[in-house]
């Protein structure tokens, strides 16, 4: 089995290649992709840069080119439900693109013909995480988490956002690889820890906290590869 792992960051990848400490890289298609064997299991790491069209590039990527047969996202997020602190993680059941808009022609917001608002996340992924969180008695909330190419620092656009696509957490990758998962059949889990409050203080609490977040989403997601393995 051939897993991807994937960050949109470098502070999002770096606690799982430290973790890993040996590893090829391969320069392919202006990124890097850091392969390694962890217990027997072929893993490829990547983190794509910021936005739904890099990441977009990197889960085909990591799928089309490398042979990845499922894919982990790991990053930090900006919380929408009240109930999510800073460090706190969240898995995606379903993710949708917040600032995907023909309204203009009667659809909802984020759906375009041929499209769906919503794609939900591997069930089978999703229960593993849930075992990995009794394991390490962490409180994991699961929700809808939705994604556009816009760091979000307002309540207005963030309320918007919440009632819009019910959504509890926001960031700017992981729609886009679900998309790209679902439309080539690849088990996908979409795990982001809490940086921020995506308020008018977000960019100042995201600098402070992506480093500490992306480590606890980090580890969360390597003890679930550790039960993948087994
Ligand atoms: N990722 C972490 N915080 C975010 C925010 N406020 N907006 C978009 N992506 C984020």
């Amino acid at each position: 089995m051939k897993i991807a792992i994937m960050g949109a960051m470098p502070e999002e990848v770096a606690p799982i290649l430290e973790k890993l400490g040996e590893y090829k890289t391969t320069q392919y298609a202006n990124n890097k992709y850091y392969e390694a064997t962890y217990k027997g299991v072929d893993l490829v790491i990547a983190y794509s840069k910021i936005g739904k069209v890099f990441s977009t590039l990197t889960a085909t990527t990591m799928i089309e080119h490398f042979g990845c047969e499922k894919l982990l996202f790991s990053g930090v997020a900006g919380a929408i439900s009240p109930s999510l602190k800073v460090g706190d993680l969240i898995i995606a059941t379903k993710l949708s693109q917040h600032d995907l808009d023909i309204t203009a022609f009667g659809h909802p917001f984020g759906y375009v013909p041929e499209g769906a608002v919503f794609v939900e996340a591997d069930k089978d992924l999703i229960s593993l995480g849930k075992k990995v969180a009794l394991e390490m008695n962490k409180v994991v909330q699961e929700g809808v988490i939705a994604t556009g190419d816009q760091f979000v620092a307002n309540e207005e656009r963030k309320n918007f956002i919440g009632s819009t696509f019910n959504a509890d957490a926001l960031e700017m990758e992981g729609a886009s690889v679900a998309v790209v998962c679902d439309a080539l059949s690849v088990p996908f889990f979409i795990l982001r820890a809490i940086s921020d409050a995506a308020d008018m203080d977000a960019s100042f609490s995201f600098d402070e906290f992506l480093e500490t977040s992306a480590v606890e989403s980090a580890e969360f997601v390597m003890k679930m590869v550790d039960k993948l393995v087994d």
